[in-house]
């Protein structure tokens, strides 16, 4: 809406930071309303909000004069491109500098193996200053602009994005919006017992409110950090920790934590990162009497970074790692007016969980009962699409898909944990359970994309059978989210077929947290079997390489909300169309141990049939029959059919 006043003060910005720049005005003019109002619904009461406002505003024209120029003319690139992270090119990697390379200046040396691969997207997993044996894989951060010591310096990271940019590859990095360590300065502030920076998290005398909230929070890491309050004995004070104890909730009610963060989101934007990804975005606002979870006001600040990074740093997309219940997920695109105007990419947890009940169970309908929720995403947003990630696996789909099945939801969960946990006698899985709740018995799984497929087991048992399954259901998982839409993020380890690294055993500051058995350490001599024929890691990276290039092949691949379920024929075959401008893949995934046939009527447009069809991925070329002819797959028997 215009809003004469704002204007003026715009004007007045732009002349005092000397902006000359007509689109970062014109995306000035047209966020700035909103800006103001989503600003003004959250610290409207705030004593200093005219004073904070003002603030946040010369934030946003700092962060644009802090952009390099290769930035502003890489951001005018990706504006041309139009939503340029839907592309069917895009394919990621998230990797542990460290435990992949060493440095952060390996790192070049090691780009010929990924972009072989065909990646062209790096998640660097936290880069950033936190404390040893307190830090949660760096999501304690201690200092936001520091890069931790052993990985390199601020100058490495950003000599290696440039070289990233010139390679044409794009750079993702985290945002750690909900806690600091207990180490960061602000905290170290705090229990030095001065108010201002006791303010910036949530503390209190007694156990009260702790209780209250208590109530009502589910608790994260039950076994490892029970509660969501520590106990901090220096200021004898109870502050909030959701996550581990040495990981301090911010206080967003105070705008002042708010722009100091958003001024990090933009120091990272000016690193020349693509896509931030803001780590546990649901749990960025509290309020006694809620689970503290997926709050409105979290939803509003999220767009109000998102407005402000669109004006200043606009060719930096965001990612909410929102892993929350399906419907949940679909708010961090945005609801209402603001659909895709929160997160432009959310982690597709849901899929990801369905795909791993399929394979446990060998019946896809569960995934099937999912996908009225998926299609929900607004076009302009997309998805990334993962089998595993750094995090453990939560069966996080809703109770009503499992009924709908046909099954008991309890019964049905406790079936999938003991089928990767290997408590199931024959379950070829091994995996652990991470982070059981004593009072709920809830709990997720642990255990890298291998082992859990069963490759570890097989390969202990020397069974070259069981080993060629379990890569079969290994592609099955991959190719699955290759093809169903968003970015695909894989995880470093799995293009070689990986298994569990139980070495983190032996270290005390990881010990405590079974996800770091499927966080390994890579060993280059073996990864060097990549390229030897019929080596299980060459097995799994050339099909890897294989999926990526068909994957590239075609823009109908491209996520422009173009994708439709196909129904139900047989509880093991999931499939779903690709289609675009008149051309249209056919996928079609068997989950089961058995053939299965599925009748070619999944071939019918409009009432017309085609002759024949090629299936890209085995190279055959299959004659289409009636509906009473079937076409067949192999057990974990992917086709995708053109
Ligand atoms: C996110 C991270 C996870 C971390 C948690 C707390 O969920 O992915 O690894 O433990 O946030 O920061």
């Amino acid at each position: 809406m215009y809003n004469p006043a704002l204007q003026q003060k715009l004007h007045e910005l732009v002349k005092t930071h000397q902006i000359k720049d007509a689109k970062f005005v014109e995306r000035f003019t047209a966020n700035m309303d909103d800006i103001h109002s989503h600003f003004h619904a959250i610290y409207g009461n705030h004593p200093q909000s005219a004073k904070l406002f003002q603030n946040l505003l010369n934030s946003i024209c700092q962060a644009f004069v802090d952009r390099s120029d290769d930035l502003k003319k890489r951001d005018a690139q990706k504006a041309k491109k139009g939503t340029w992270f839907l592309s069917q090119d895009l394919v990621g990697m998230s990797l542990y500098v460290d435990r992949f390379a060493g440095k952060i200046n390996d790192l070049a040396d090691k780009l010929p193996y990924l972009q072989k691969l065909g990646v062209n997207f790096l998640h660097l997993m936290p880069l950033f200053k936190s404390p040893e044996g307190e830090s949660d894989g760096g999501y304690a951060v201690e200092d936001f602009r520091v890069v931790e010591d052993r990985l390199g310096t601020i100058e490495d990271l950003r000599r290696f994005q440039s070289t990233l940019q010139k390679e044409d590859m794009y750079l993702m990095i985290d945002i750690v919006l909900n806690h600091t360590s207990h180490h960061h300065e602000w905290a170290k502030l705090a229990k030095s017992g001065i108010k201002e920076y006791q303010d910036y998290f949530y503390m209190y005398d007694n156990r009260l409110i702790p209780d209250q909230m208590e109530n009502t929070m589910p608790e994260i890491f039950p076994e490892s950090s029970p509660g969501s309050f520590t106990y901090d004995e220096k200021l004898d004070k109870w502050v909030m920790t959701v996550f581990h104890h040495y990981q301090w909730d911010l206080n967003y009610t105070n705008p002042k934590v708010f722009i100091e963060m958003l001024g990090n989101v933009f120091y990272y934007a000016n690193l020349g990162v693509d896509v931030v990804r803001i780590d546990a975005p649901a749990f960025i606002w509290k309020q006694v009497g809620t689970t503290c979870q997926n709050l409105p006001e979290a939803h509003q600040l999220l767009q109000l970074i998102k407005m402000c990074t669109e004006v200043a740093t606009p060719g930096m997309a965001i990612l909410g790692e929102a892993i929350v219940a399906p419907a949940q997920i679909m708010e961090y695109f945005g609801t209402g007016r603001y659909a895709r105007h929160e997160c432009d990419f959310a982690y597709n947890a849901t899929q990801m969980a369905v795909q791993w009940d399929a394979l446990a169970t060998g019946d896809v309908r569960i995934m099937q009962n999912a996908q009225h929720e998926l299609m929900r995403k607004p076009l302009g947003a997309t998805w990334l699409t993962y089998t595993r990630c750094h995090d453990d696996i939560g069966l996080g789909y809703d109770d009503y898909m499992i009924d709908q099945a046909g099954f008991t939801p309890y019964d049905h969960r406790s079936y999938i944990k003991n089928y990767y946990s290997g408590v199931i006698e024959n379950s070829p899985a091994k995996g652990a359970l991470f982070a059981v709740n004593p009072k709920t018995q809830d709990a997720r799984l642990s255990g890298s994309l291998a082992s859990l497929c069963g490759l570890e087991y097989a390969i202990d048992r020397k069974d070259n059978a069981a080993i060629q399954t379990s890569i079969d259901k290994i592609i099955l998982m991959q190719a699955m989210s290759m093809f169903v839409g968003g970015v695909p993020m894989l995880f470093y380890g799995d293009e070689a077929g990986y298994t569990n690294d139980y070495s983190y055993l032996e270290d005390p500051g990881k010990s405590y947290d079974n996800r770091w058995m499927h966080r390994p350490i890579i060993n280059w001599e073996q990864n060097k079997r990549v390229q030897k024929k019929g080596s299980v890691e060459n097995r799994v990276y050339s099909a890897l390489q294989k999926l990526i290039k068909l994957r590239r092949s075609s823009d109908v691949l491209a996520d422009v909300k173009n994708i439709h379920w196909i129904p139900n024929q047989n509880n093991s075959i999931a499939g779903f169309t690709r289609f675009k401008d008149g051309e249209k893949f056919t996928c079609l995934f068997n989950f089961s141990s058995k053939l299965q046939a599925i009748s070619w009527f999944v071939m019918d447009e409009n009432g017309q049939r085609p002759a024949e069809v090629k299936d890209l991925w085995s190279g055959e070329t299959l004659h289409v029959g009636m509906d009473h002819d079937h076409v067949m797959l192999a057990p974990y028997q992917f086709r995708i059919l053109f």
